[in-house]
């Protein structure tokens, strides 16, 4: 635990515009500085710097937080460790002293668990390269397939000698603790003794995204029915297999600039189609595709082609894959390699333009790919087509958003000949299902990115909703809390005298005496926080607070508030056209007008909602409740012209 004072210390002595100067190259542009977004690929630079707010954004992709976040998002780090990285570069002392022993012995640990993969890459390298053993055997191996030596090193592939013991006993005698090489599965240990896991095969060394060994695989080499052909490091506490694909450390980039990810299934896949230039390449290896290993490739790109072997397994696998792929709301494309032929071995019997030219004429989106599969054994049986259909909407179903839904009902319509009407009656089946399911179950207030599908639901509902007016009272109360407006009252002799008050006192006071509350959670969040802090006359929160909220989700609805590209002067300027002189006077109007703006719509849907019932209760002729409702919308309106003929006013004085 590093102590709450420090963490403080590191987050004012950061200056975002240098933390992120590191890694982007910034110009300046007004108060703030812009450069080339590093989480999206762009030409024309979105992403911005605002020194003064301490935070960077980017309106290309969205991102945007502290520099703290900017480092864990950039480097890949979790919170300590980019507090960490930070108090490394201002030179703030990090002491730890609230370190449990049980804590200290687990960051050893890691590190030992580093230390003797990387001890044992080199070892097994030099074993290829240097041993005759090695050489003529391993090195022979790799060569038969096709590896370059550039490739074989760049991949830092290696070889295990066919012996007991031949690693431990030199890793011992470099000081590497049995403990580690056990724990690292490196070395096995069976009624007391040593040997090794990997002996007499090839390794193909695993690496994390900053491009450390964290676990191996190795392949044996010759034909042995008895003996697994791959076998693979256990978890560790560094190698979390879910959690990882083969080759992302040397795809990354690439992947970017293609915006595009290849998946297959295998090392040697991953290694032939990177030496045939297809470098943007990864495998998920040994384990079944997880979702954590598809928000990997998110980092780097929406799009993934799944690159699998034509056999009765390799499609059983895309076929799980593709519906984790589309619930992420990525698009996934396959391509099936010929009976027999897998990435490894139609790269090395093809030429690259070969390859290229395979790969995008066989590329089929998920529903053309399903339908060709599943129509084979559909033949003309009605039962059957009807399962199939089915099937297909399901995998729609679990794609996030609706306009890349209804883009895919229509191709399957077309491709099922069937009616698009009926397709989508069977797909809002489906939501509407999992919906329930969905709002049943305890939906965490945390939730700022609800599934859309519950958005939409409420979009349907909330035609003339007063989301725009939450959004610019905590704009304005987020901007300008501290500011101080002046309002004329009188003193005790009766003077008129220009009375001081904080926007934030205003804002909060004027919607607590009308018991004002926000639909939106986040928006009440904030505003109950001001709320709460003026009760207690305590300090308000200036914008860093928020910007640092521990809520992540909070953090970046006040971010996302506090860069809105629009500025209050020229808006109320453009609009009203008043001719206010002073920044102090815009603002107040600015700050009146959106408050009332807000009461004024949440009137409205008071309105609407009486007029409802007075519907109802003319319906059902209950006459009494209709006298009720009658006199309670009647006040409404009263209340409605009144705030309206206020707004008037701000707007037109
Ligand atoms: N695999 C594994 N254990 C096995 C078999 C396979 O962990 N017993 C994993 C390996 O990561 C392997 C991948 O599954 O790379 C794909 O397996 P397969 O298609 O059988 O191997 P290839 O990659 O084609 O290997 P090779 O070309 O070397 O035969
Ligand atoms: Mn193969």
């Amino acid at each position: 635990m590093i102590p709450r004072d420090t963490i403080q210390t590191i987050i004012e002595t950061a200056r975002v515009e240098e933390v992120v100067g590191e890694f982007v190259t910034l110009r300046k542009r007004g108060v703030n500085l812009i450069g080339l977004c590093p989480f999206h690929n762009e030409k024309t630079p979105s992403f911005t710097v605002s020194p003064a707010k301490g935070i960077y954004k980017c309106f290309g992709c969205g991102k945007a937080g502290n520099s703290v976040n900017f480092i864990m998002e950039h480097e890949h780090y979790t919170y300590p460790e980019a507090l960490k990285f930070l108090a490394k570069k201002y030179n703030i002392e990090v002491e730890e002293e609230e370190q449990t022993p049980e804590q200290i012995a687990a960051m050893n640990e890691k590190e030992s668990l580093y230390a003797v993969s990387a001890y044992a890459q080199k070892y097994f390298s030099d074993q290829l390269f240097k041993t005759d053993e090695g050489k003529s055997i391993g090195l022979g191996y790799f060569k038969d397939r096709d590896l370059r030596e550039h490739t074989i090193e760049q991949f830092q592939l290696g070889y295990s000698p066919d012996s007991w013991d031949a690693f431990t006993l030199n890793a011992r005698q470099n000081g590497y603790k049995d403990e580690f090489l056990v724990k690292s599965g490196l070395t096995i240990e069976k009624n007391g003794n040593h040997f090794d896991r990997f002996s007499g095969r090839v390794i193909f060394p695993i690496h994390n995204l900053s491009g450390r060994v964290i676990g191996f695989g190795g392949r044996i080499l010759k034909k042995d029915e008895k003996k697994a052909k791959y076998i693979n490091s256990p978890e560790s506490d560094i190698y979390n297999k879910s959690q990882v694909l083969y080759g992302i450390y040397f795809a990354k980039n690439a992947i970017i600039k293609k915006d595009n990810c290849y998946l297959v299934e295998g090392y040697t896949d991953v290694i032939s189609l990177f030496q045939a230039g297809f470098e943007n390449v990864v495998a998920s290896s040994g384990t079944s595709l997880t979702t954590d290993q598809i928000r990997l490739i998110k980092r780097y790109t929406p799009n993934i082609t799944i690159l699998y072997d034509g056999d009765e397994a390799g499609i059983k696998a895309s076929f799980r894959g593709i519906d984790m792929i589309l619930e992420q709301g990525m698009n996934v494309k396959i391509v099936m390699f010929p009976e027999g032929e897998d990435p490894d071995s139609y790269v090395r019997t093809h030429r690259s333009v070969e390859v290229e030219e395979f790969i995008t004429a066989q590329a089929k989106d998920f529903i053309r790919f399903k339908t060709d599969i599943l129509l084979k054994d559909v033949k003309n049986d009605p039962v059957k087509r009807a399962g199939l259909i089915k099937e297909i909407v399901q995998t729609i179903s679990v794609i996030p958003d609706q306009i890349t839904r209804s883009v895919y009902v229509r191709e399957c319509s077309v491709m099922m000949e069937m009616a698009e009407q009926t397709l989508m009656n069977e797909l809002n089946k489906l939501l509407r299902k999992r919906f329930r399911q969905q709002t049943q179950q305890h939906i965490p207030e945390e939730m700022v990115e609800a599934p859309e599908i519950i958005q939409e639901k409420q979009m349907e509902v909330n035609l003339n909703d007063t989301a725009f007016q939450e959004r610019d009272v905590i704009r304005l109360l987020l901007n300008y809390g501290n500011e101080t407006i002046e309002f004329e009252g009188e003193d005790e002799d009766n003077q008129k005298i220009q009375v001081p008050v904080k926007v934030a006192e205003f804002i909060v006071g004027d919607l607590e005496r009308d018991e004002i509350q926000f639909s939106n959670q986040q928006f009440q969040r904030i505003f109950n926080e001001y709320a709460e802090k003026i009760r207690e006359e305590d300090s308000l929160p200036d914008e860093k607070y928020f910007i640092n909220h521990n809520s992540r989700n909070l953090a970046s609805q006040a971010i996302d508030l506090l860069t809105s590209p629009y500025e209050l002067s020229s808006k109320w300027e453009s609009k009203a056209r008043i001719e206010v002189t002073t920044e102090a006077q815009r603002l107040k109007i600015a700050v009146i007008n959106s408050v009332l703006s807000f009461k004024a719509k949440k009137i409205e849907q008071l309105i609407n909602d009486n007029q409802q019932e007075i519907k109802e209760a003319e319906e059902q002729e209950k006459y009494e409740d209709l006298a009720i409702l009658m006199k309670k919308q009647q006040d409404l309106k009263a209340i409605s012209k009144s705030i309206n003929s206020q707004l008037g006013r701000v707007i037109t004085r």
